[in-house]
């Protein structure tokens, strides 16, 4: 870097966002269980959409996205205007930062939260502010007294990831409410999906100004190669987003997969109920071999293991077994590992390489 070519403040204090790792070398049949992806895969119509938008690879895609809008609006009951696309739900956090924050002002994350809201707002030349949890739940009054008026964003993730955890809609609308008036809450809801009965924080949007949610295709509608994600707010803040965002973010393919997996609420519903099943198999038979887990409302089990040593030397077996999990380390969470829930046979392969892996 030469003295006079430099780049903005902060950018430099990035460290770039590392994904769940996909390969061991020198196995094969290896399992992924990095990213919280979907064991299952997405829905056929959506692979079926994918294919029929490949006769099409010389259009360009619709800028307004309005057909995917109308989709998610109608089947979640949501007002289209209020809706906006981006390329997975990390382009619209970073959007909300590009509008929001900047040089000067402030942008809260928890603890253990996700990684892309610190990197954003450092992008965007913010100062991104940490707030402790209480035993790995997002804390609203730690929040609520870390503000000041440089305060922007505050970025909760509900259910949390890596700790699968979540905060009732209560807690969220006494944040809501206690935020400075400068203030926009981002309600982060790539795994609400999972969570029987939620609506993502839909109720608390409508009924406040200064509420975003967003949302993924990347998750239960097990889309996250084609990267789809979306926002709902309130008017004034979606047309501040999408005076930022690029006019062809998403690709035909990819509004037309995500448009019929959104469609799909049967698969989607099936794809909700192997996941719980799952989850629970996994996170009592683990805590039978003495490695417990908070209740995960999420499609992954934070496994806490007895120390940092433990929880590396039970990852550097399971790779070998050709399991691969998530070090979590970086998020503050040394002696855990994150695992996505699996289909049953990798559930069943996890809990066997665990109990070797106990057994020594
Ligand atoms: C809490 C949370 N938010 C947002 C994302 C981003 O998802 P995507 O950009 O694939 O929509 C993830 C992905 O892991 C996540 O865990």
């Amino acid at each position: 870097m030469t003295k006079a070519i430099r780049p903005q403040p902060g950018i430099m204090d990035i460290a770039p966002y590392q994904g769940g790792t996909s390969h061991v070398a020198g196995l094969d049949n290896v399992v992924k269980l990095s990213s919280n992806e979907n064991p299952l895969g997405p829905s056929e119509a959506a692979i079926e959409a994918y294919r029929r938008a490949s006769y099409d690879l010389h259009r360009y895609p619709s800028s307004d996205h309005s057909a995917l809008r109308t989709a998610i609006a109608e089947v979640l009951g949501l007002d289209a205007d209020r809706i906006i696309c981006g390329a997975g739900s990390d382009e619209v956090i970073a959007f909300l930062c590009q509008a929001y924050a900047g040089e000067g002002s402030e942008v809260i994350h928890t603890e253990h939260g996700f990684g892309m809201y610190r990197i954003s707002a450092l992008a965007a030349g913010a100062t991104p502010v940490e707030v402790r949890e209480r035993e790995r739940v997002t804390d609203v009054d730690a929040i609520l007294a870390a503000c000041t008026d440089a305060t922007r964003l505050v970025f909760i993730a509900n259910p949390n990831n890596p700790t699968g955890t979540m905060i009732g809609a209560a807690d969220v609308a006494r944040l809501a409410d206690g935020l400075p008036r400068q203030a926009l809450l981002v309600l982060d809801g790539a795994y609400a999906e999972y969570v029987e009965g939620y609506d993502g924080g839909v109720a608390l949007v409508e009924s406040r100004e200064n509420v975003v949610m967003t949302r993924t295709f990347s998750k239960l509608y097990g889309l996250g190669g084609l990267r789809v994600g979306w926002g709902y707010g309130p008017a004034h803040v979606i047309d501040v987003l999408n005076r930022v965002r690029g006019p062809f973010n998403l690709s035909n393919a990819a509004l037309a997969a995500a448009e019929a997996a959104i469609r799909d609420t049967a698969y989607a519903d099936h794809c909700r109920a192997e996941n719980a099943r799952w989850r629970s198999w996994l996170a009592d038979a683990l805590a039978e071999l003495g490695v417990p887990s908070d209740v995960s409302l999420a499609n992954f089990v934070l496994a806490r293991f007895s120390s940092a040593d433990e929880a590396q030397a039970c990852d550097a077996y399971l790779k070998s077994q050709g399991l691969i999990v998530r070090m979590v380390a970086g998020y503050k969470l040394p002696n855990c590992l994150r695992i996505t829930v699996g289909d049953e046979s990798a559930c069943r392969r996890i809990v066997h390489a665990v109990r070797q892996f106990k057994e020594g």
